[in-house]
């Protein structure tokens, strides 16, 4: 068997065989095969896509190309969730906290940022003294101590999708449903999850463009965790524009703060409760037996304290410092740096998210490369959101650097034309829509 012949057979429209997925996966792995030639049928799987075989066969064999997490020390069936990456996207912090209220416990291993999408490792980085490198032998320690666990992702943990994922991320090979699909599924099957609810985000802002898109890549991902033995839920949200009311690091922390003291941006409430109904789901740990009801019992804990608890326990159980009042401490403060005001009298009918994610990067909230260093305080606060009115003149949101970062006032005008560019008006106010658009299990 030879990779060329591997890439000829996909190249021209043919399925490759269990033992030809191997062939590559191995030869990925232990670095046989050269970068050239993995992209190279990278691109051809874009282009000529792969069945429901050959895709599972490439995450379970992406999965095994690595350790496996043993999550049998978590009390009860172990759960996770992943999102599939958005701009404002703050769900984790408070979905962790929220379901350890139910007694769920979890272990979550996050991504850093990249490109226009924001990373929960960055976003935890924010709080001073935070430690999310957690080794494998602190889980279980400290998911007795606290019931929760964020942390990066171990080096160990399906090794190729890490090689493949950085040679997608440069040869133009990331948006393609059996690539997105196998490298998600691969982590969380080697995650150690029996239960798993995935966060599939749609729009401008999302890899899925469309909710046909979005429900194609869940439709897969659900097989793949079944024909793997996990019960996979996937909830279809919007990411047509940023979610909440801030995009950055520490800002969404502060966010996430405000949200657990009881006011949250609707959108951002509804995510993240039919999630945590989810997971509580199948976690078995459900006191209602009703999706409403349980739905309305997330949006109850989360907004009246009860959360919070958790959020401060997980907080200060990986080092985080809390203020006297038990806000967290931040290595970085935002600097509201200018506001960016409405050229028009109407209703935002549009906020172009992945517009905004390159604002914020521009800021100084993300990366462009690897290994980029990033300002915790730059970010984005909105105060017009879609569906809302404003006057010309109004403020449609703030760009903030850190306190002690600075930004030529150059990049700042870069950047509100950039905003502007991203935000839409019409006369008359846009269909309303919700944050969730579909669940599928
Ligand atoms: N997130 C992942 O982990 N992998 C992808 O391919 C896309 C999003």
């Amino acid at each position: 068997m030879t990779m060329l012949d591997i890439i000829l057979d996909k190249r021209y429209g043919r399925k490759l065989s269990d033992e030809q997925i191997r062939f590559f996966v191995k030869g990925v792995t232990d670095g046989t095969i050269p970068d050239y030639q993995t992209s190279s049928l990278l691109m051809a799987i874009v282009l000529n896509g792969m069945d429901e075989r050959e895709m599972t066969t490439l995450t379970l064999e992406m999965c095994d190309s690595g350790k496996k997490n043993d999550l049998s020390y978590l009390d009860g069936i172990p759960v996770d969730k992943h999102s599939t990456g958005g701009v404002g996207d703050k769900v984790t912090p408070l979905l962790i906290p929220l379901i350890a209220t139910f007694g769920v416990q979890t272990v979550k291993l996050s991504g850093r940022g990249l490109g226009f999408t924001g990373g929960t490792v960055d976003k935890f980085e924010s709080v001073e003294g935070f430690n999310v490198e957690i080794s494998q032998d602190e889980f279980p320690v400290l998911a007795k101590s606290c019931g929760m666990v964020i942390s990066g992702q171990t080096p160990d943990l399906a090794p190729a999708d890490k090689i493949l994922y950085s040679l997608r991320d440069v040869t133009g090979t990331v948006d393609s449903i059996p690539l997105i699909a196998s490298s998600i599924m691969s982590k969380k099957l080697a995650g150690g999850a029996k239960a798993i609810v995935l966060d599939v985000t749609c729009g401008s802002g999302a890899f899925m463009k469309t909710p046909e898109e979005a429900r194609e890549l869940s439709q897969a991902m659900i097989r793949i965790g079944n024909l793997a033995g996990r019960r996979t839920v996937a909830v279809i949200t919007d990411m047509d524009q940023p979610l909440g009311r801030t995009c950055g690091n520490t800002i969404e922390m502060q966010e996430v703060y405000e949200v657990l003291n009881g006011s949250g941006s609707s959108d951002l409430v509804e995510v993240v409760t039919t999630l945590a109904a989810h997971l509580v789901t199948l976690a078995q740990k459900d006191i209602y037996g009703n999706m409403e009801e349980l739905v309305a019992e997330c949006r109850r804990r989360l907004l009246n304290g009860e959360a919070l608890e958790k959020y401060r326990l997980l907080i200060t159980s990986q080092g985080g410092r809390l203020s006297p009042t038990g806000s967290p401490l931040y290595r970085e403060y935002p600097f509201d740096a200018m506001h960016v005001n409405s050229p028009a009298n109407g209703y935002v009918t549009r906020i172009r998210a992945d517009v905004i994610g390159k604002a914020s990067v521009m800021l100084g909230a993300g990366r462009l490369s690897k290994g980029d260093s990033i300002d915790y305080g730059a970010g984005i606060c909105f105060y017009a959101k879609v569906g809302d009115r404003v006057k010309r003149g109004d403020t449609l949101c703030s760009l903030c650097h850190g306190e002690n970062a600075k930004i030529d006032d150059e990049v700042l005008f870069d950047v509100m034309n950039l905003i502007l560019d991203a935000y839409e008006f019409a006369d008359t106010p846009p269909e309303p829509r919700r944050a969730v658009i579909d669940v599928l299990s």
